[in-house]
């Protein structure tokens, strides 16, 4: 794997500058209150209803939605983490800034991978610390601050988007976890479709541990893309409808890649019943999409 610079962002200078800055020289882990999960940049704020913020510690004057107009910096340098806070009307918990709070109070633009389907695909890739993954379409980043959670600082993630404005969304979400969380990976971002975008991957990467495909054409996603597994490497796609399935299913045993396995995860939440006893909640059981996961043998 070729090692890039740790971020590399094509998308606009300020964001590259405000992402190596954040890594490099502001980043201040508090490690009493665990690892890698604490910012003097930015503080987590969640709401006795779960609701959450990300919010930047900026000592300006910052509308975030939701609060209102307000100092960050001056409100928040006094809160530790475990302590709680008035914003407006609202009495708000800081809590520390691992997946979980930053998955539910990340910007969003595109459908994002929620942790159900992104837990998934982590265990069943195998990835790990210094595994090389390959991610079309990046979109809002829902899965991206999966996958950077576990790759470690020699883990290598090469990102493809064609459009700006959702990797925009997905950008600034991983500028935060590589603001809150001290390993993560080397990190190429591509803008384009991943076919038209092979050399540029190849001009970073001499393999791939994994690709994961979430985009509406798997087909010749996967035919561009196959070669680029390494030997024993597994693809993942991701297809909201069946009829995307059965394509992607067709596209991996023409492009040479064993399918190992593609279904649906399902999960039902409980909670306590008013009169008693636990019980599935009341809510929607909805589908996200089917999965596959096929496999360079
Ligand atoms: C549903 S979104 C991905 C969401 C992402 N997995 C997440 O968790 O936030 C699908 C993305 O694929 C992108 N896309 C569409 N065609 C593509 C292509 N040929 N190559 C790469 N990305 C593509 C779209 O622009 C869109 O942002």
């Amino acid at each position: 794997m070729k090692h890039t610079p740790r971020c590399l962002f094509i998308i606009n200078p300020d964001m590259e500058q405000s992402c190596v800055n954040s890594r490099e020289e502001n980043l201040n882990t508090n490690r009493h209150l665990g690892t890698f999960v604490t910012s003097t940049d930015w503080a987590v704020l969640v709401e006795e209803n779960g609701k959450t913020y990300v919010v930047e510690m900026n000592d300006k004057q910052l509308k975030v939605k939701g609060l209102g107009v307000f100092n960050p910096h001056q409100t928040l340098m006094e809160t530790p983490i475990g302590g709680t806070v008035i914003i407006g009307q609202k009495e708000l918990k800081r809590v520390p800034a691992r997946l979980p709070e930053l998955s539910r109070g990340m910007a969003r633009r595109a459908q994002t991978i929620g942790s159900k389907d992104a837990g998934f695909f982590v265990a069943r890739l195998g990835l790990g610390p210094g595994d090389s993954v390959l991610e079309a379409g990046l979109g809002s980043g829902g899965l991206a601050m999966h996958i950077q959670r576990v790759l470690g600082t020699e883990g290598s993630h090469v990102t493809v988007e064609p459009r700006s404005e959702h990797s925009e969304v997905a950008l600034e979400n991983l500028r935060r976890i590589i603001a809150c969380w001290d390993q993560t990976p080397h990190h190429h971002h591509i803008e384009g479709t991943i076919e038209e975008s092979i050399a540029d991957i190849q001009e970073v990467a001499d393999g791939f541990h994994a690709i994961v495909l979430d985009l509406p054409e798997h087909p010749s996603a996967i035919e561009a893309t196959a070669d680029l597994l390494l030997p024993g490497g597994r693809l993942a796609c991701y297809c909201p409808v069946s009829s995307q399935l059965e394509r992607a299913w067709e596209a991996c045993e023409a492009a040479g890649l064993t399918v190992e396995w593609a279904g649906e995860m399902m999960e039902r939440e409980w909670g306590r019943a008013s009169k008693g006893g636990m019980r599935p909640v009341n809510g929607p059981f909805g589908h996200t999409a089917f999965l596959l996961v096929a496999q360079r043998t």
